[in-house]
């Protein structure tokens, strides 16, 4: 089954479009802009593990789709001149298929698990000891007389990613012992995101164009690349190959995608808020029924930049949209605003 939150960022991703973003993968430090912290602590535990020629100890991505969580984790596999065998949580369905994956693994080996949230309780407990002790302990039998054999594995590392580490046990979790948020993109990173991968496209493009595009990405890589392709598409079809700013809004109005970088889903769950419950406070079941979008979806997809941005408020008694937000969709906030209601 497709996650959620891959249902609404690719559902316009066609063949083509997949091949794209893998041709635009960054494959250097160098071309891997932003996320300053993360790096700086992710090399000192590559040059940490490096000096003591050991594996790299267990990482862990989090943050919302599209932020570089496995472009992240393929750059340590490559600085650590380490092979990565890449799998997802929903993939490994028994702690058989786990063991047949680790007993596979040669010592350094890195095991990318994507959206690792999604393991099963039996798998997850299996990679405990294996994530601890590197061994695995493999029940033989059933009823009383099941024995336990123990079993070693090589020194690997797990590296997991999750867009939803709210729903990871916490023993996983603390297994890790490097974790990481990714954030959202400063406007100048992206606006450097997009001048290389328009580079790598060989399509011109000027930098007023380069900087609406960054300013409707949502902070967010994958959507600047998505963005960029469509401006091109437009470029190629009605101007002269040249992405300028007028086809750059062009492509943006096709897409729904507003001034903010809010996209049509964005404004639906706004206004839900706005419009049917006056603003909030309101639960997020109810706001999900109300536009029936998956409560998954608005957590992970929708929700983390509007909070980011300030258009939203988490609240005890549930959302609430605040007067920007109102703004923003030209609707005249309330006197009393919602967030005064609650103090
Ligand atoms: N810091 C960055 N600098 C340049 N390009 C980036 C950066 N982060 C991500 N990208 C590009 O954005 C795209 C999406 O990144 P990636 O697939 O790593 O995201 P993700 O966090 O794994 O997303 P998901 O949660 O959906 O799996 C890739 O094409 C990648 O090359
Ligand atoms: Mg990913």
């Amino acid at each position: 089954m497709l996650s959620k939150k891959q249902i609404k960022l690719d559902e316009q991703e066609t063949p083509e479009e997949q091949i794209l973003f893998t041709s635009l993968r960054v494959s250097d430090w160098t071309g891997f802009l932003g996320q300053k912290q993360v790096k700086e602590s992710l090399h000192i535990a590559i040059d940490a593990a490096k000096k003591r020629k050991e594996a790299i100890e267990h990482i862990l991505l989090y943050g919302p789709p599209g932020l570089g969580k496995t472009t992240l984790s393929h750059l340590v596999a490559k600085q650590m001149g380490a092979n990565i065998r890449v799998t997802s949580g929903p993939a490994i369905e028994r702690a058989g298929d786990l063991a047949s994956i680790l007993t596979n693994l040669e010592k350094g080996d890195i095991l990318f698990i994507d959206e690792i949230h999604r393991l099963n309780k039996v798998v997850e407990e299996t990679l405990y000891p294996a994530m601890e002790d590197y061994a695995l302990d493999i029940i033989l039998g059933k009823g009383p007389s099941a024995r336990t054999l123990r079993l070693e594995l090589p020194q690997f590392t797990i590296i997991g990613a999750t867009t939803r580490i709210g729903l990871m046990s916490a023993p996983l979790r603390d297994r890790f012992g490097v974790v990481h948020r990714l954030s959202f993109y400063d406007p100048k990173d992206l606006e450097t995101i997009i001048e290389n991968a328009a580079k790598k496209l060989k399509v011109s493009i000027d930098k007023e164009s380069v900087r609406q595009i960054a300013k409707r990405a949502r902070g967010t890589p994958r959507i600047s690349l998505k963005l960029l392709k469509r401006a091109r598409d437009f470029a190629q079809v009605r101007g002269e190959g040249k992405i300028t700013s007028e086809l750059v809004k062009e492509a943006l109005a096709m897409l729904e995608v507003d001034s903010m970088g809010l996209d049509s889903s964005d404004r639906r769950f706004l206004k839900a808020i706005i419009d049917k419950h006056a603003g909030g406070p309101v639960g997020l079941e109810t706001i999900g029924s109300t536009i029936s979008e998956d409560i998954g979806t608005i957590e992970e997809v929708i929700e983390p930049y509007l909070l980011q941005i300030g258009f939203v408020k988490r609240t005890p008694r549930g959302r609430v949209a605040t007067p920007v937000a109102y703004e923003h969709l030209g609707k005249t906030p309330p006197k009393s605003s919602p967030q005064q209601k609650l103090i």
